[in-house]
């Protein structure tokens, strides 16, 4: 007996449902998504981010934060997330489409950074933290990033923009921690992550 043609049949369905029920379904939900324009203010959210910020989301990619930190807040009752100050409302769909890559994130073992740039809105705080996160948060288990920076000589003038350290994390007398456009990029990407507009559907959570 010939089952060729059953066989096809069979696997045509399996793969027909399956791609209708994962890939259809949800670009007729979500593919269809706009920015929310907001009548009161004559804004649209969510808004782009500006080019160096970009340039950070990149950074954040390669240097694989994704695998500590999430960008999804929780709505109340699934998690503590609003409680512990992470948005005050849940992040839903439409906050993400403007993103080519959505950095969801799986694992908190660190804190959350959907509403990083509203909590922590100092540059200052975010380069020492970069630099070494002992500085700004003792006993943290986040790895420095010391490569974004660069130890140098001081000749003449110190820089501008050498950090201000804590005397036990300065370098050497004579040296300076400058950052580099990698570290500038980072930082603008984290001052960037607001989620500071409401969207229809959802609402903002009872204070
Ligand atoms: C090994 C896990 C790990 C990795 C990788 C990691 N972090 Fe963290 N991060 C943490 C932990 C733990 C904390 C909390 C303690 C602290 O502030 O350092 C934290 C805190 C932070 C905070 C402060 C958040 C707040 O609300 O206080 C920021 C911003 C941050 N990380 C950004 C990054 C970026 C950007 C990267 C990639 C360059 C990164 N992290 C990589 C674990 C990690």
């Amino acid at each position: 007996m010939n089952n060729g043609p059953l066989i096809f049949l069979g696997i045509f369905f399996a793969l027909a449902f399956s791609w209708g029920g994962i890939i259809m379904t949800n670009h007729i939900t979500y593919g269809s998504l706009e920015p929310y324009f907001d009548e009161a203010t004559e804004e649209m959210f969510p808004k782009p981010i500006d080019g160096l910020a970009e340039r950070g989301r990149r950074v954040y990619a390669e240097l694989g934060c994704v695998y500590c930190h999430t960008q999804q807040v929780r709505r109340p009752g699934y998690g503590a997330d609003t409680d512990r100050g992470w948005g005050n409302r849940q992040s839903v769909a439409r906050d993400y489409i403007l993103q080519d890559r959505v950095f969801l994130g799986t694992m908190r073992t660190g804190p959350d950074l959907m509403t990083v740039g509203q909590r922590l809105p100092s540059p200052e705080w975010h380069y020492n933290h970069f630099y070494n996160p002992q500085i700004t948060s003792p006993g943290s288990i986040m790895p420095p990033y010391p490569f974004l920076f660069e130890k140098r000589r001081i000749v003449g003038e110190p820089s501008e923009r050498a950090l201000n350290l804590p005397p036990e994390f300065a370098p050497p007398e004579g040296y300076e921690i400058v950052p580099t456009p990698r570290a500038d990029a980072l930082v603008a990407y984290m001052l960037s992550l607001r989620m500071d507009y409401d969207l229809p559907e959802a609402p903002t959570a009872e204070q």
